[in-house]
């Protein structure tokens, strides 16, 4: 593909995933739909917890759309795809259940996007080393985020909570394939500064 038949490309998943249209791997929804009598604090705290998530998850998919679209080696470049299909899992999983608990996606969402499309790329212009320690760091990271959540959700929220296990599941297997992959670890500045950043989409995505 030439540079313009990339950009447009790009330019329909970025379209597609903000529209929440774009097909995943085609795995089922994690939820059985037991819990429909939660109050209205739990069902407000999950819808928040979801609507940050969705945000993730819509970082995520522009994450491994930039590092692949500057990745040189082939397979390296396969791997990011389809681990971004899987995140595609995940976003459409977050969207459901967000509609499912009356919650709005975050209003940022497409600036999440467009930063995390330029992020992507940067690392991945680092080369595969450092782009597959990106994606290590940065799934090691979703870890523990999910893991805070699924200490606030409720416990009666089980449909809530299948979902996060099941992403939280997805994130270390994708941190793994990572290290498998060659990755190489990022330097500490650089790990804190992902945090940080995430912080500011976690944070922000909860309230706007
Ligand atoms: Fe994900
Ligand atoms: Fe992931």
């Amino acid at each position: 593909m030439n540079i313009l038949d990339n950009f447009i490309n790009e330019c329909d998943i970025a379209l597609k995933t903000l529209s929440y249209k774009k097909n995943g791997t085609g795995r089922s929804y994690p939820v059985n739909q037991t819990n429909s009598n939660l109050s209205k604090e739990e069902k407000s705290l999950s819808a928040q917890l979801m609507r940050v998530n969705l945000a993730g998850e819509v970082a995520a998919q522009a994450l491994y759309r930039g590092q692949a679209m500057v990745c040189k080696n082939a397979d390296i470049k396969n791997h990011l795809v389809q681990a971004g299909e899987e995140e595609t899992d995940h976003l459409i999983w977050c969207k459901k259940r967000l509609e499912e608990l009356n919650g709005k996606p975050s209003i940022l969402n497409p600036v999440w996007y467009a930063g995390s499309f330029a992020i992507g790329a940067v690392f991945g212009s680092f080369g595969e080393k450092t782009s597959l320690g990106f994606v290590e760091e940065t799934e090691k990271q979703v870890v523990k985020h999910l893991e805070k959540h699924l200490s606030r959700v409720s416990k009666n929220d089980t449909d809530t909570i299948e979902i996060l296990k099941t992403m939280r599941a997805d994130e270390d297997m994708h941190a793994q394939e990572a290290i498998e992959s060659g990755s190489e670890s990022l330097s500490e500045p650089t790990k804190k500064m992902m945090s940080f950043t995430a912080k500011v989409m976690t944070s922000s995505s909860a309230y706007i």
